[in-house]
């Protein structure tokens, strides 16, 4: 088992005379043992940087390494071609064989590497088992659900055993449901295996879900890397936050900052937010962003001096929670709570102000 790590990645495309920087000095690192996940939408170059971890394209300068192994160094003219690299992969598309048998599919690639029948035997039982499929061994690959092939894939890939997993939206074919239980499935195989993997998805909900970290691509560069927690907690950048969960902006002015926490004045009132890490000084423009689950909607009432006065636009039941639009003079304030309040109802609303993330108008 090994890290990876890229230095200063880089890798354009020419096309129709353009030049896309496909990816653009990317600098990161997938801790031993952990999933990194890639994010971000599509084009950002998430594929583009798997590709170069795979060996399958041939990045134009930086260095790769797999624990103390260099895969890949521009600087010392070393590239290491996929074969040699131990590395399991999935993609979106199964890519299962659909003339073979689940055995025969997974022990695919260890009849090329001619393993001897009884060890090939062993390991492929092995790997179905790790995902829950032994029992299906014999069965035509065509006769299995989306779900099961790709969890044949998946046994396909871990079958030799490789250092590293690198899955390109391997669940994105699947519908809602199973693609839910397989991401648990492959979250608890992953740790399991102790198997360091990278993850590329646009779903923000299973990056969430399902890495150690997260790396926030855009335009071929990593924006911003943390757990899932501090990221979607604690953003740096307005791309961030939105992209990441759904979240209020309130514009405002950079009234007074000390020890980490801001005062925001705004159209509709004074905001206090977590300023931690973003540097902006008195008088700047400023965003507050407060995630809707972060908001609470009370009764109207002129008795509390921190509470905001608005209007419910809207109230949609979703279930386990009740999605509201406050009208905040002109501001559409989102707000998920408990259900109760109707259109037209004046309610007052709070922020928790450990939660209110002071972020810098300008740029990302
Ligand atoms: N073979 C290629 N030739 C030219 N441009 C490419 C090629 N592959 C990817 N690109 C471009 O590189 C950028 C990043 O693509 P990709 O890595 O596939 O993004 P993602 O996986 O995040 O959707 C995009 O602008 C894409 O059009
Ligand atoms: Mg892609």
């Amino acid at each position: 088992m090994a890290n990876i790590q890229l230095v200063g990645l880089r890798k354009t495309y020419e096309f129709r005379g353009q030049r896309v920087r496909a990816v653009d000095d990317v600098t990161l690192e997938a801790p031993e043992g952990k999933i990194l996940t890639l994010l971000g939408p599509s084009g950002c170059g998430k594929t583009t940087t798997l590709r170069c971890l795979a060996g399958l394209e041939r990045p134009d300068d930086g260095e790769i390494r797999f624990g103390n192994r260099v895969v890949f160094s521009r600087a010392q003219g070393v590239f290491v071609p996929p074969e040699q690299r131990h590395i399991g992969m999935v993609f979106q598309s199964y890519a299962i064989w659909p003339h073979m048998t689940v055995f025969e599919n997974v022990a695919y690639p260890l009849r090329v590497r001619r393993v001897n029948p009884a060890e090939i035997r062993k390991r492929v039982y092995a790997a179905l088992e790790l995902v829950g499929l032994a029992a299906l061994a014999d069965r035509p690959a065509p006769y299995l659900s989306g779900g099961q092939q790709q969890r044949v894939a998946l046994a396909r890939a871990l079958v030799y055993e490789p250092e590293v997993l690198l899955l390109d939206e391997p669940l994105s074919n699947l519908d809602a449901k199973v693609r839910e239980q397989v991401r648990e499935e492959l979250r608890a195989l992953q740790r399991q295996l102790n198997i360091t993997t990278v993850y590329v998805t646009h779903d923000q909900i299973e990056a969430l879900a399902l890495s150690d970290v997260v790396a926030v691509m855009r335009d071929g560069k990593v924006l911003e890397v943390g757990t899932p927690r501090d990221l979607y907690e604690r953003p740096r950048t307005r791309f961030v936050a939105q992209f990441l969960g759904t979240t209020n902006l309130l514009p405002g002015r950079l009234a007074h900052v000390e020890g980490g926490v801001a005062l925001v004045e705004t159209a509709h009132g004074t905001i206090q937010a977590r300023a931690d890490g973003v540097e902006v000084s008195p008088g700047e423009s400023v965003l507050a962003s407060v995630r809707p689950e972060h908001v609470t909607v009370g009764p109207a009432s002129g008795a509390d001096p921190v509470a905001w006065q608005g209007v419910v636009r809207s109230a949609l039941f979703e279930g386990s929670a009740t999605k509201y639009r406050i009208d905040l003079g002109d501001f559409p304030l989102l707000a998920y709570g408990e259900a109760g309040w109707a259109p037209g109802d004046r309610v007052a609303v709070r922020f928790d102000p450990q939660k209110v993330v002071l972020l810098r108008d300008q740029g990302t």
